[in-house]
Parts: structure tokens; sequence; C-alpha cells
């Protein structure tokens, strides 16, 4: 970058400016001779005036940044301009009238490129990362994803596998062709090259195109891609199956990559993954990262359609594929596995991250209106809550208005890049029902409250629901959302008196009546977790507890152990209740992952972020020492019950939901027991044969202070596996005590395997230290010093990953006035630091306030 674009203050993107571009690509021809230091990318753009926006007689702008431009032409005239920092301008009066070929030749050194976008080399592998705005780091385009274009590819390269999107055309020694027939904006461009082997397959679809099916990793790996390849099987039966989706490619690959900033990206027919979340074994994969690849190749898949073939009109429309795709992924895991289980794990999921988000400074709508670096918003609250906002409007038209509404929007808007009013519009017209009033979930940022009032009289029993809608950075006042809230009633034995109902909350307070009971029901309210609210409701613990013992929906059951847990280690409410209440139900006839969910405590950030909603001051130690002691409390109580729940699984290990959910349950019993039996813990450790349970008892050495030498055995065993090294690393600082974090987090980022460029590593590292919440916060500030020290290092190397991180800080304005001013101090000292990011300059002044 140059000094000018340097220094310039970073320009906001406003969503009201958007204007569409003035020309069409008719077509893209791509060489690439690839060299680590030196590759030339050949373009050969066919262009025409956009006849529907009046074009021609403009300029034409391309996108191009770090590009060294070696030549230039239109109809094969050179012409001799200059880029500027971030494109070049062809002026109108260069442009010929009508259709006309502009062919550029430029040259980029991806062994120089650490940032993991554009075309970079990762593991002696070329690959490149557009979404969202790489592409320009590529070559000169219209790097906006309106502007689609059939591409065909030829990539000149001495190694083995050569790979990009589409259909493989002609081959030889050292080159080969790829021609991909489906309009495609620049951000799904995707390239590999490299010593790769292949796991492969075939998948026949519903209308009978046969697929070619291959996972491509490094050598050595091929072992453990049969997972990654049967989920990617199933997300595409299912897709067809539940919403009528077909592929449309012949062949459909998927790379592994170790340096890789997110989890995986759609490129058509191309998708390339973090190896994490693809490679797995018994050995080396816990439970959980099997679950997670199974949903990532799903979501990654189902953006075939939601993404692809409909795509974004532009970034401020990011929700429209995102939250749509979590959404479809969602459905997927609960058809394959559990509802019941995935919503909790949802619901936690989106309260430790989305609410987190809505309730501090970073705050922003589902579709943002402005933004400076789009990949800050690439967040939990565009595809968790944008994910959320569908579940809700699926409730409210109905399931079959919902697949109406669907098959509305696949027919008239493929090929299309389309917008909310698009994607909301397709509902009004498949199901008649108004949605300007919904449409505020896409614009008001921050999360409601909700506020339940009770009355019973005269054989009539009256819900009374409030909403109030908080301000956030930009939206002082708010006007009340139309919230679904499921609701169903119980008799004081148990039994269901009204099955679940949805009550519309569209003002700001409304009653509801429920005549002709008997006797006062219990309400059990917000079931499925209907709406991404805060419900408050003035409960009696006896009332959690007989919601605990008796809901029939496994949602609001657990719901009810979690707000009564929350209460006990606020300091309101008894730990007896909710003791007995999970001595009884791990007595009862439950799934056991249900079980193993029911006994996790609300974690520190969870009680913190609690109390504060509350107007209290958070005392990190003191949630810490709280929560111990609950757990100390649960694992007496539930004594004799311990041996059994942690008995060992027999038989052969299977990736299953079944297994996964015993072998949690057995961590969490294993986890109580720990408390006063270490040896039992130790000796599971020792016989362990898979990770999940491998490192599932180290952590619990960890946690009770113990651990040092089988910390010491497990890096020995597993040194030369990069993968399972993040999670060795992750352990140790994520669990450190709060004394102890900071120098344990040094202790490691000096250790040799710690690579701090590979953004996995250096996630398990300084990511887990922005996990451990009383080490973090230590009342010292040594943690927010060491991780803005790590930060300021990263960020001239890999901006996007130094800025995500720093969202640690985002609830610095929580604690007391000590750890405010530690914190602050830090931000300010990132803020002043010469030459930042935009990434991370966008972030520390966002959170700065
Ligand atoms: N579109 C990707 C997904 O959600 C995510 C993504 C956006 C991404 N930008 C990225 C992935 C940069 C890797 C790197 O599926
Ligand atoms: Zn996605």
């Amino acid at each position: 970058m140059t000094d000018a674009a340097a220094t310039a203050a970073p320009i906001p993107v406003y969503l009201r400016d958007y204007e569409p571009f003035p020309f069409v690509v008719r077509g893209v021809e791509l060489t690439f001779r690839l060299a680590p230091k030196a590759t030339r990318v050949i373009s050969r753009l066919t262009l025409a005036p956009d006849r529907v926006v009046q074009g021609g007689g403009v300029d034409l702008r391309l996108d191009g940044e770090g590009l060294r431009l070696i030549s230039l032409r239109i109809n094969g005239n050179a012409l001799a301009l200059t880029p500027d920092p971030t494109g070049l301008t062809i002026p109108a009066t260069l442009i010929p009238p009508g259709e006309f070929v502009l062919e550029t030749e430029v040259e980029i050194a991806p062994e120089e490129n650490l940032s993991c976008e554009g075309l970079y080399m990762s593991g002696g592998m070329y690959c490149t990362q557009c979404e969202a705005q790489g592409f320009r780091h590529i070559t000169f385009y219209p790097d906006r994803p309106d502007v689609m274009a059939p591409f065909r590819v030829r990539i000149e390269s001495d190694m083995p596998v050569l790979l990009s999107n589409g259909n493989p055309g002609a081959q030889g020694l050292g080159w080969a062709e790829w021609n991909d027939p489906w309009p495609k904006p620049a951000y799904l461009f995707a390239l590999v090259a490299g010593d790769l082997q292949a796991h492969r397959s075939a998948f026949t679809t519903a209308s009978g195109r046969a697929v070619d099916l291959a996972v491509w990793v490094r050598p050595g790996d091929e072992g453990r891609c049969a997972y990654a390849m049967d989920s990617l099987i199933r997300s595409m039966r299912w897709d067809e199956e539940v919403y009528g989706r077909e592929y449309d490619l012949d062949v459909f690959n998927i790379v592994a990559v170790d340096d890789f900033n997110m989890g995986a990206m759609e490129n058509k027919g191309l998708n390339i993954f973090n190896s994490k979340l693809v490679l797995a074994s018994p050995e080396t994969a816990t439970d959980d990262d099997y679950g997670r690849i199974e949903a990532v190749i799903a979501h990654e898949y189902f953006h075939n359609w939601t993404g692809n073939r409909i795509t974004c009109r532009d970034w401020f429309q990011l929700c429209l594929k995102e939250g749509l795709t979590v959404f479809r992924d969602h459905q997927f895991t609960g058809d394959m596995r559990s509802h019941a289980v995935k919503r909790i794990e949802d619901v936690m999921a989106l309260r430790a991250r989305q609410f987190r988000e809505d309730q501090g400074p970073l705050a922003h709508p589902v579709r943002p209106e402005s933004f400076i670096e789009i990949n800050n918003f690439y967040t939990s609250t565009v595809y968790e809550k944008g994910a959320e906002v569908i579940g809700m409007l699926k409730l409210l038209v109905g399931d079959a208005g919902y697949a109406k509404a669907l098959d509305l929007y696949f027919t008239r808007h493929d090929g299309d890049a389309a917008t909310i009013e698009d994607w909301l519009q397709v509902f009004q017209d498949a199901t008649g029902r108004d949605l300007t009033q919904f449409k505020l979930w896409y614009s008001q940022a921050g999360t409601p409250r909700v506020t339940v009032a009770e009355d019973w009289a005269d054989g009539v029993f009256t819900l009374t629901l409030s909403q109030e809608n908080p301000p956030t950075p930009g939206q002082p006042d708010k006007a009340p959302k139309v919230i679904p809230v499921a609701v169903g009633l119980l008799n004081p034995n148990g039994d269901e008196v009204r099955p679940t109902q949805v009550l519309e909350l569209t003002t700001a307070r409304q009653s509801f009546r429920f005549e002709g009971l008997a006797a006062r029901p219990v309400a059990s309210v917000l079931r499925g977790f209907s709406a991404p609210v805060v419900l408050e409701r003035a409960v009696a613990a006896e009332e959690r507890a007989f919601l605990l013992a008796h809901d029939t929906d496994a949602f609001n059951r657990w719901e009810a152990g979690r707000m009564l847990a929350r209460e006990v280690l606020e300091g309101r409410a008894e730990a007896g209740l909710w003791v007995q209440g999970m001595v009884r139900l791990m007595q009862g006839d439950h799934d056991p992952a249900f079980k193993a969910l029911a006994l996790r405590l609300p974690s520190d950030d969870e009680m913190a972020a609690t109390l504060a909603g509350r107007g209290l001051v958070p005392d990190p130690d003191v949630i810490r020492t709280r929560r111990r002691a609950l757990h100390l409390a649960l694992a007496e109580a539930l004594r004799a019950d311990l041996p059994g729940l942690a008995a060992p699984l027999r038989g052969q290990f299977a990736p299953s939901a079944a297994q996964a959910g015993l072998r949690a349950l057995r961590l969490a019993a294993l986890g109580l027991l720990g408390r006063f039996d270490l040896g039992a813990v130790q000796a599971a450790h020792l016989s362990a044969d898979n990770m999940t349970e491998e490192i599932g008892t180290l952590a619990i050495l960890l946690e009770n202070g113990a651990g040092a030498e089988e910390v010491a055995a497990f890096e020995a065993k597993w040194q030369g596996d990069r993968l399972v090294m993040d999670k060795w690393f992750a352990l140790q600082a994520g669990l450190a005590a709060p004394d102890q974090t900071a120098a344990v987090v040094e202790s490691l980022t000096a250790h040799p395997l710690f690579d701090w460029k590979n953004p996995n590593r250096f996630r398990a590292v300084l990511g887990a230290l922005s996990g451990n919440h009383a080490g973090f916060h230590h009342a010292s500030g040594a943690g927010y010093r060491l991780l803005a020290d790590w930060l300021l290092r990263l960020d001239p190397m890999n901006p996007q990953t130094a800025a995500r991180m720093s969202t640690a800080f985002e609830t610095w304005g929580r604690y007391d006035t000590g750890r405010r001013a530690l914190a602050r101090a830090q931000l300010e000292r990132i803020a002043a630091t010469a030459g930042l990011s935009r990434d991370l300059g966008e972030m520390v002044g966002r959170m700065m306030g």
C-alpha cells in the first residue's frame, strides 16, 4: 500500500449510496502463470455498456490493490494508464462504443502475502480467498457481487494438481483449464495448485446428473477425509429432499488448507476449507469437531443455491446469504442429530456471541447501513441473528408458507444479485402477509427485552407481554417489533393443558387471555426460544424447578435449569433447588446429550453479561469462585450417581450423535468426580482411545490445578500434529488460573511450535486467553496488555484476523473503573499506532465509542 492510502482517513461506505455498475461483463478469461515471487495474471474481459442502466459514455472503474501493472489493452490497443492505490480508471473517451475487450497483465507475489486473502501460499500450495474483496488483490476487476460473469481459467504451474471453479476442461503437463458456465461474482472465484491427494466419491442427483466428488488434502492426510465426504453426500441429498435443490456441475471439489482466516468458503464448485473443518479421525478429532465438520460442510454446500445461484446485490445484503444458509445448516444438523439438543446449543452460542455483540459498542443491525471494512461485518449478528430472523419468519408464516416462499425465491431470483427487499417480497407474495413491521428485525440493532406478567382471575389466565428495545450505537429510539412468543400451559401435575401456541407481540404492551381453565396453569413461555430476546420474568424459584422437572418443551426444560443456575450464581436463589432438580434429572430417562447440556453451568462471561444487564458491575474473581462452589455442591449431591454416569462406553468408536451424547455426559460426570477424585480422571485420561476423552480429561486435570505431567506427555505424543497441538495450546491458555494466565500465555508464545503467522495457532493461544474470563480480565491488566501486544504484531501481516481477535475488548465497559481504565489504555495504545490497518482501526474506533 502506498503512503497516501495508508494515511488517508478511512471512508465509510453507505447502503443508501448503492449504484448499479454501468457495464456488463459478458465473459472472463484468466491465465495464471504461477510462481511464488512473481505470478503473472493475464485477464481478458469482454465488456459492454449496460443498457438497463444506460451505461456508455461513462468512465470504467476497476478495483485493484497491490498489483504491478505490466500491460493494458482495449481491443488490442495498448493504453498507458497508471493505477491509483485502489484501482484503475479508464476514461470514457478511451472506451469504444458497444462490446469491447479489455486485457490486462499484472504481477503479484503470493509467497509474500501473509494476509490469507487474495492469492497466497499455505504449506507449499497456492490457494485463494476472495470473499469479500480479495479478487482485487489478484487482478483489475469490478470487484462487487452484483457483477456476475462466466469464467474460463487456465493455470500454468509445475504443481501436480491444478484446480479452479466449474467443470474441468483440457489439461496437459504443467497446465489445466477450467470452465465455469454459471455467471458468478468475483468473490466466488477460486484457484488451488499443489501437491495434493484426493479422497474421491460420487453422487447422482435426483434428476440423474453424475457428479464426481473429491476432498483434496496434503499427502498423509488422506486417511482423515471420510467423515467430510460422508457429510457432503448427506448434505447434497438433504438439499434435494428438503429444499428441492440439485447440484449443477459435473464436479464438486473441497480443498483443506492450513492457513485460513475463517472456517470455510463456498467458491463455486471448489470449496476451500480450514483444514480443522475437514480432517478428522477418532484419535485426533473430538465429537465437537465432528459436529462442526458436518455443519460447515453442509453450510458451504448449501451456499451453492443460497449465495451462489442467488447472490447478494451488495455487501450490506450479506445476511441474505449467510443468515439463510446458517438457518439451513441448523435445520440439517437438527435432522441429522437432535432438534432439541441442536436448539439448546445454538441458543447458548447466540447468547455467548450475538447477545454480547448487541449489548456492547459493536452492536449493529442484521443488515448494517454503513461500514469501513466489510470483513468486520462477518459477525454473529449477521450470521446467527440473521438465522434467528428467518426462524421467526417461518414461525409467523407457518411451514407451508415458508416452503412456498422459498420455492418462489429460487424461481424468481435464480441468477440474481438480490436484496433483503426481494427476500421479504417473496414471503409477502407467497403468503399474503404484510411484513412491513417484521422488516425492523433487519434494521434495528439490539436485543429486545420482553417482560412477562401473569394474572389469574375468574378462571381466566392472562399473560401480559411488554417489549423494550434498548438503544444501541447510532440508534437511540426504536419502534416495537413483531415478536413471536411460543407459549404452552401446564397444569400443576405437569400435564399439558394448552399445546404450544404462538402469540404475536406487535406493540409495546399486549395481553393474551386463556379461558376455560380449571386451575391456575404454569406458563412455559418462549418455547424453543421462538425469538432472540431477553425474557424477563419474575418467577419463583419453585416454578423454575417445576418446569425443569415437567416442561414438555425440551428447550424450556433446559432453560428453566439454566435460569435457576444463573439466579443461584447471582445470589438470588438457594443452590438447593437447582441441585436437587439436577439430581432428579440425572436419574430420569432423558437423552444423555440433553443431560450433559443441563449439567453445564453458565459461563463466567454469561454471568458477567447477566450482572451487567441488571446494571451491576461484575467481579470476575467472584464469578469464578461462585461458579466453582456451585459445581462442587452439585458434585457432592450427585456423588453416589457419578461413578455410573462416568462409566466408560463400550464398543467401537463412532462419531454418532448418540455416542457423542454419552461421551459428553461421561465427561461432565468425570468433571464433577474430579472435584474429589482426580485419580479417576487420570486413569480415564490414560486409557482414552479417542480425542474427545483424551482432551476432555486433560481439561479436567488442568481445571483442578493438576495435569503438568499429562500436558508434557500429550505434547510428546502429538507434537507432529498441527490440529491436535492447537488444542494443546488452547487448553493451557484457556484454563490457566487467573493469577498465572498472562505468564502461561507468554510462555506458550515462546514455545517453538507457536507459529503466530498461522491463524489457527494464533487463535488457539490468544483466542483462548480472551476466553479465560478471570484470566483475561485480571485486575493487573496483564491480560489486556498481552493481547494488545499480539494484535499489534499480527496486524501488519493479517489485519482480518487481528481485527476479529480484537473483539475480546468489546465488553470492557462492563467492569470496574480500574479494569476499564486498563482496557481503555490498551485500546488507545492500539488506536495511536502508526500504519494501523483499516480493519483493526475501525474495530478499536468503534469499541472506544
Ligand atoms: N462466506 C464464508 C461462509 O460463511 C465466510 C467467509 C467470508 C470467509 N469471508 C471469508 C471465509 C474469508 C474465509 C475467509 O461460509
Ligand atoms: Zn456462509
